[in-house]
């Protein structure tokens, strides 16, 4: 999705710019970017495709000199990526940068046409400049005002008026921007690895608030210009958390710091042994009266939500339903005030599961949000908050976020079985004490990548493949599936292994491999005749499993073993031979691992 950021202070502002809008380049985008102020004349450059676009384009008209302006990387929604739909947008008088979507732009258009304004691009954004130019009369404030009480949908917005040469104005509604603060300089910017290089000082802006950055310093205001005081929050990560450290890509480096992550997020919620949410707001006697739970997210996340589905009901025995946000939102969910909706998200500003969030409340459910990163819209819109503490996730293919959703949700199901008398005190420890064993278990499949790799150079020709499991192992290949597929471009499925027969079995050929998961072992013999059905229509087999475990030639071409751990937490295991297979896959078809085409990180529009 798009990324937004602005600077003003001492410093050479393109060269600031550039740096800080490539550290959102995690995000997703197709063109960028910056309007800079030089000799007091708003100088704008923008350029399709790569960053690096921008740059050369930059050099080659002789740059930008100036200390004060905004930025944008553009993730097109409105139009087709190109030089002039590209933002920054607006006139000589005023130009903005914009993340998020303007539902009525249409109409607003219409009207300026109507009193002679002419738009060059086919983007919703430019309404908006063209709207902050008519209401435009000598105050800022005063336009920003009028223009927003027009505008529905969901924006941040970065704004700079000719007469106000050394000033950034920014605002937001449902799309996420922080601004940051220096030594003299002040900063906007989509999220925090963008500033982290220049400072760790960072506000979150609100709804209905206006940051004004001038001379090196920041004021709020609420939309009729009355002063806001707000809190200052400090980023706990650092420019290197945020930096590839020696790995290819920030997938792989995302991949081993899994057990890191994992220890991170559990250390602080277990007491005596036994889980304990109540930091978080959580305490046993809220799970003890919950009649159904629903867990809502997007594609990994609510991959996530599936491996908690089974967790939760075989030891909670309690209902789960899992959806995926953009079709919960739509079909009528029958939920109550007995009911807890938990939405799990890495970046919290997801729009299809915040608006799930929304619904979830309007119908009177306690809400509880598992999100990454601190501060997010549904973080703060939840009634309850688990922070995941992955630390910044950069590569769009979700690794370690997903992993420690898995262990929250975890925790989540053990204090839950607990609380209703399905767990005893005994079991919920020696559950509890596997989880905390997962981190070094996880260390020794990193271990074998060597593995992983021979198995990438099998699939890297393949054109499909099937993923197959039964029970946790199906919900597991999901995210194995996904994974494969978002990063190698492989078409691949994954399938509930005794659903095969049910049709999908005539597409088994010698042209389809199936990577198999069997960890479940109360499920392995019939997973195994499973492998075998394909294995006898010429299918190539892999096969994820326990390490002891040895099976005939008959039933796997190449057998990849993982620790053993109790079958309930075995998915943490299970998916790391996963993710490095996609990974590796990805490498050897030279794919953009950490951007791969038409995805974004963080999907903030609909
Ligand atoms: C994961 O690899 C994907 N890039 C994607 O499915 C992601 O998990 C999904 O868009 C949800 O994002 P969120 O966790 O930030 O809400």
């Amino acid at each position: 999705m798009c990324g937004i950021v602005g600077y003003v202070g001492k410093r050479d502002c393109s060269k600031v710019l550039i740096e800080s809008l490539s550290k959102l380049e995690y995000r997703g985008y197709d063109s960028a970017g910056i309007a800079v102020f030089e000799d007091g004349e708003i100088k704008t450059c923008k350029a399709r495709g790569e960053l690096a676009n921008l740059v050369s384009k930059l050099n080659n008209e002789g740059g930008i000199k100036g200390n004060c302006g905004i930025g944008h990387t553009r993730w097109a929604t409105h139009g087709e990526p190109s030089d002039i739909n590209s933002h920054p947008h607006g006139n000589a008088n005023v130009t903005i940068v914009h993340n998020g979507i303007i539902e009525n732009y249409k109409s607003i258009k219409t009207r300026l046409e109507g009193k002679g304004y002419v738009f060059q691009s086919q983007t919703d954004t430019e309404t908006v400049a063209k709207l902050l130019d008519y209401y435009y009369k000598g105050d800022p404030v005063e336009a920003i005002r009028k223009t927003e009480s027009k505008i529905e949908g969901s924006y941040a917005l970065g704004i700079i008026f000719r007469d106000f040469p050394d000033t950034v104005f920014a605002l937001r509604k449902d799309s996420p921007l922080i601004v940051a603060v220096g030594e003299d300089e002040a900063f906007i910017a989509s999220d925090v690895p963008a500033i982290l290089r220049y400072t760790k000082d960072y506000y979150l802006l609100e709804v209905g608030e206006l940051a004004t950055l001038k001379d090196g310093k920041v004021s709020f205001t609420n939309l009729d210009g009355e002063p806001i005081e707000k809190t200052m929050l400090t980023a706990n990560w650092d420019e290197e958390a945020a930096e590839k450290g020696g790995y290819e890509h920030y997938m792989l480096k995302e991949i081993h710091e899994q057990p890191t992550a994992i220890r991170t997020t559990i250390t602080p919620r277990i007491t005596d042994g036994m889980p304990n949410l109540e930091e978080c707001g959580i305490t046993e006697d809220m799970l003890r009266n919950y009649k159904n739970i629903f867990v809502v997210a997007c594609g990994t996340a609510m991959h996530a939500g599936l491996v908690g589905k089974y967790v939760i009901e075989k030891i909670g025995r309690i209902p789960v339903t899992v959806d995926v946000a953009s079709e919960f939102r739509y079909r009528h969910p029958i939920i109550t005030k007995e009911d807890l909706v938990v939405l799990v998200s890495q970046s919290g500003e997801t729009a299809d599961t915040k608006e799930a969030l929304r619904l979830a409340k309007k119908k009177g459910a306690a809400t509880l949000a598992i999100v990454n990163v601190k501060g997010s819209s549904i973080a703060r819109e939840a009634d309850h908050v688990i922070y995941t503490h992955a630390g910044p996730e950069i590569a769009v293919a979700s690794t370690k976020a997903y992993m420690v959703q898995l262990a929250v949700m975890y925790l989540f199901a053990f204090e839950l079985a607990h609380a209703k008398g399905t767990l005893s005190e005994e079991e919920c420890k020696r559950l509890t004490a596997e989880l905390c064993e997962i981190p070094k278990a996880i260390e020794s499949v990193l271990s074998q990548k060597d593995n992983c790799q021979y198995v990438a150079s099998q699939l890297v020709n393949s054109e499909n493949l099937l993923y197959i499991g039964r029970g946790l192992d199906y919900a597991l290949s999901m995210e194995g599936s996904l994974k494969l597929k978002e990063i190698s471009y492989i078409h691949s499925e994954s399938y509930a292994a005794g659903e095969l027969k049910h049709g999908t079995i005539s597409l088994v050929t010698e042209l389809m491999p199936v990577i198999a998961v069997a960890t479940q072992r109360e499920l392995f013999d019939k997973t195994v005749s499973n492998v075998k059905e394909v294995k006898a229509r010429g299918a190539k087999t892999y096969l994820v499993t326990h390490s002891y475990i040895r099976v005939d030639d008959d039933v796997a071409d190449y057998t990849i073993g993982v620790p053993t751990v109790d079958d309930l937490l075995m998915p943490m295991l299970a998916v790391v031979p996963l993710q490095l297979i996609a990974y590796y896959t990805s490498v050897l078809r030279g794919n953009n691992v950490d951007k791969p085409r038409n995805l974004a990180k963080s999907v903030t529009v609909e």
